[in-house]
């Protein structure tokens, strides 16, 4: 691992009623600072960020959104802006989840302009990037994670750079119960690393969080932290259940311990 705190995100997709959203935040709430200094994020349907901040505001634990649109107001019914998710208590944004890219016409274009709002708003985009089974079957990958970081990242500068998380999510491993293998993985963070290194020098790549996440589970969570590139998680499924997404945290802590220590 890299030497970072651990960096945990749990996205909630749309699950979740109020009460369930009031209790699973109070719940990380009262964690949180058992697993110090892993950095949470709750990131709950948009009906729900209220909920959820209000429970969250003045603790270590920050809420997101799970998408946004690029403008700033205006007749775009159904889409919620970047400063709406700041006063609704974000601090952080997903964008280009595969979900989006698959179901909802998410492109590296949208993308792009959906990091920008969220970069102008002081949102930290975290931005989903992967490669589907038939593009790793057939030896594509890298070039699919090239191109969605060359597009997605098109126009900004090393310091928007700078406060960008990168998710790393096959699209294979996604509420599939398939994790990518610590291996598998590592490499593909390691070229994602080497590509910010390109982007926007040494310090700023060294500095990027890059997330994995595609079916993370306590299970496996120390034997992805443990590598060089791997900085923390992006979970799905394993997030709406506190004890499990703690759990996970706790994991991560450990491999960080054990490579603080050294
Ligand atoms: P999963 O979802 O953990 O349920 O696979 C991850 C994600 O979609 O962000």
């Amino acid at each position: 691992m890299s030497g970072k705190a651990p960096f945990i995100a749990g996205n909630w997709k749309m699950h979740a009623t109020p009460e369930q959203a009031r209790a699973l935040t109070a719940a990380i709430v009262k964690e949180a600072s058992a697993v110090r200094p892993a950095v949470f994020v709750v990131i709950p349907p948009f009906t729900l960020i209220a909920e959820a901040s209000g429970i969250a505001r003045n603790t270590p634990v920050l809420v997101g959104g799970q998408d946004l649109f690029w403008e700033e107001k205006g007749a775009f019914t159904g889409e919620i802006s970047a400063s709406m998710l700041k006063e609704a208590g974000c601090s952080c944004v997903i964008i280009g989840h595969s979900e989006r890219r698959q179901r909802f016409g998410e492109t590296d274009e949208t993308v792009n302009k959906k990091i920008g709002a969220a970069l102008r708003h002081g949102l930290s985009p975290i931005v989903c990037i992967g490669e589907s089974l038939e593009e790793r079957e057939a030896g594509n990958t890298m070039a699919r994670i090239q191109r969605q970081l060359d597009e997605g990242l098109r126009g900004f500068d090393r310091s928007a750079a700078g406060r960008i998380v990168i998710a790393y999510e096959p699209l294979w491993a996604i509420g599939t119960g398939r994790t990518a293998t610590p291996e598998q993985a590592e490499e593909v963070h390691a070229f994602i690393r080497k590509n910010l290194e390109e982007k926007y020098g040494n310090e700023t790549s060294a500095y990027a969080i890059i997330l994995y996440g595609g079916s993370v589970k306590p299970a496996g969570a120390y034997s992805l932290f443990k590598k060089k590139n791997i900085d923390g998680f992006l979970v799905g499924g394993a997030s709406l259940e506190a004890g499990s997404f703690i759990q996970i945290a706790k994991e991560a802590r450990r491999a960080y311990e054990e490579e603080i220590e050294k």
